[in-house]
């Protein structure tokens, strides 16, 4: 039921201006995404790696429809890298590039698949130009066996390519034992997406479950794990698995979403652990928030915890 009211929402254009122009979206937007802009996104990932974090962008906007807007959000993402180049913020990685692959094609009718390792290729040079690296994020069930094949095609020439795993479908243990290798960089969430039973774990402690047995693969394998969750309990099982695993603080890193839980990143940080920051910008925004809340009604008390709370 909320679903669909969501994404009844997210539809209709009268509800958009609706939101986009209340007195208070401004405010919950800021706190989410780090503005319209290259230089708004410039400034924040500045402040953030001034502070000792680490940032991932993500420049707003997927299910991309049409080839030319597939360049484009591809030339962006080009012109965005060179921006934090001259900025002397993406050298050694300290700010990555987060990418989906319907951003960039994946979603077209005719050569998806094609189109989106292409530009994928090409933003992974200009990356790899400024000193830095693409992870591609993973969208919903349906696109994971294309998006796995993109990443390993365009790993031959980008090792340093990286990809996101979602502990809620049943599959990705096993994708975390073929990807837990040397020179591979897994970032491991719990999953945004709606998915059928057959696929997917539906309660909550299966997939934590799941997600503890995933991190166990990672941390105990050759790769670099990216350990993407605000939740406090899998947080505290990554220490230990840290520490089981003769793991070193270089070695593997968390990442929050931006306006998540900042007192806890700090407070990672403070304690030597790399931490990562997943900031989205651009003016796509609108999508991004209410097609989450929508996609999987839980996020809705996520995102209204976050409101109300900084820690
Ligand atoms: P969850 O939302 O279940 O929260 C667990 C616990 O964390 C809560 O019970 C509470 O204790 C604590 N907590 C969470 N938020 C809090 C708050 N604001 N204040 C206090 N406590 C709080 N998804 C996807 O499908 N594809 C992708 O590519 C990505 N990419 C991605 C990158 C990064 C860096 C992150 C952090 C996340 C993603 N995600 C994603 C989203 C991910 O799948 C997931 O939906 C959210 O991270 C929420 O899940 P949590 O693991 O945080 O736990």
């Amino acid at each position: 039921m909320l679903r669909r009211v969501l994404l009844a929402a997210s539809a209709s254009d009268r509800i958009r201006k609706i939101i986009i122009t209340a007195p208070y979206t401004r405010d919950v937007v800021t706190r989410f995404v780090a503005g319209n802009t290259t230089d708004d996104v410039l400034a924040t990932a500045g402040r953030l790696l001034a502070d000792g974090l680490l940032a991932t962008v993500d420049y707003l906007g997927e299910d991309t429809t049409d080839p030319e807007q597939a360049a484009a959000v591809a030339d962006t993402y080009v012109r965005l890298l060179d921006a934090f180049g001259e900025a002397g913020l993406a050298a050694g990685g300290r700010a990555e590039l987060s990418v989906k692959p319907t951003a960039i094609g994946l979603g077209l009718r005719e050569h998806g698949e094609k189109t989106a390792a292409g530009h994928l290729a090409r933003i992974c040079a200009a990356a790899a130009a400024a000193g830095t690296t693409v992870t591609l994020d993973m969208e919903d069930h349906t696109r994971v066996e294309a998006t796995l094949r993109i990443l390993a095609e365009v790993r031959t020439d980008f090792p340093g390519l990286g990809c996101v795993l979602q502990s809620y479908l049943r599959r990705t243990e096993a994708d975390c034992a073929a990807l837990a290798v040397p020179g591979s960089r897994v970032r491991l969430c719990k999953g945004a997406y709606q998915a059928p039973h057959e696929v997917a774990f539906g309660a909550r402690a299966e997939v934590d479950r799941s997600y503890a047995r995933c991190l166990r693969l990672l941390m105990h394998g050759g790769g670099y794990p990216m350990v993407a969750t605000h939740d406090p309990r899998l947080i505290a099982i990554t220490a230990a698995q840290a520490a089981l695993s003769g793991r070193s603080p270089a070695s593997f890193e968390y990442q929050m979403l931006y306006g998540i839980r900042p007192a806890e990143q700090r407070r990672l940080a403070d304690h030597g652990a790399q931490v990562r920051v997943y900031l989205p910008y651009g003016r796509d925004w609108y999508g991004y928030l209410v097609r989450r809340l929508a996609e999987r009604p839980a996020n809705l008390a996520f995102f209204l915890r976050s409101l109300a709370s900084t820690r």
